[in-house]
């Protein structure tokens, strides 16, 4: 199973904020920056380098630098949470988007929006703060594929066994880098304990 769990005092600290249901928006916003950081180095650690040559002030010497530029795909709307920090600490990225909803009812993702830069040739990150049934994570991830990416990752904050599973069967060559492995989906397909509706929780509504 290609899932990574993050393992930082940091990742804990921040995660269990996050989870408190007297968190307020503009603390949940901070926090999901925050754990995004963490989860994007997790997500990043093996990407190629090439040699560049400079010059130190002391004297010439070879260094490396990011071979080529990264894909965020965030899975809209709560994935926009998690955009941030790869905008801010990797050089020129592309944001791409993807836009799946959950009905309620049946728990199935519907698309309503794509619009994506060419992928083929980088690394294309999908991200989403929720893996719960891995519906939406894989059927964002067949839209990428067939957008042409090749190098895909998915990071998600929380996940569920269940999605888990789910994405791996659909996608058995795509990393998981999640926060934390949570127990169980409820009947409702939310995560237990969770910290239940991320978009909701992020934009007050
Ligand atoms: N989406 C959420 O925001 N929370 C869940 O628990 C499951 C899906």
């Amino acid at each position: 199973m290609p899932l990574h769990v993050l393992n930082h005092p940091l990742g804990t600290h921040v995660l269990t904020h996050l989870r408190d249901k007297t968190t307020k928006p503009a603390l949940f916003r901070t926090l999901s920056y925050q754990i995004a950081l963490l989860l994007s180095l997790e997500a990043t650690r093996d990407l190629a380098t090439e040699e560049k040559k400079i010059e130190t002030p002391m004297e010439p010497m070879t260094g490396r630098v990011l071979a080529r530029p990264l894909v965020i795909v965030p899975i809209l709307r709560a994935g926009l949470g998690m955009v941030q920090p790869f905008q801010d600490i990797y050089p020129d990225v592309s944001i791409g988007y993807v836009g799946l909803e959950r009905d309620h009812t049946t728990a199935i993702a519907r698309s309503y929006y794509c619009k994506l830069p060419p992928l083929d040739g980088r690394r294309t990150i999908v991200v989403d703060p929720m893996l719960a049934t891995g519906g939406s994570a894989a059927q964002a991830i067949d839209v990428v594929k067939a957008a042409g990416a090749r190098e895909i990752v998915f990071v998600c904050i929380v996940a569920a066994p269940e999605g888990v599973a789910t994405l791996s069967q659909a996608h058995p060559e795509v990393p998981i880098h999640a926060g934390v492995l949570d127990r169980q989906l409820n009947a409702k397909k939310y995560i237990m304990p969770g910290l239940g509706d991320f978009g909701d929780r992020l934009y007050g509504t």
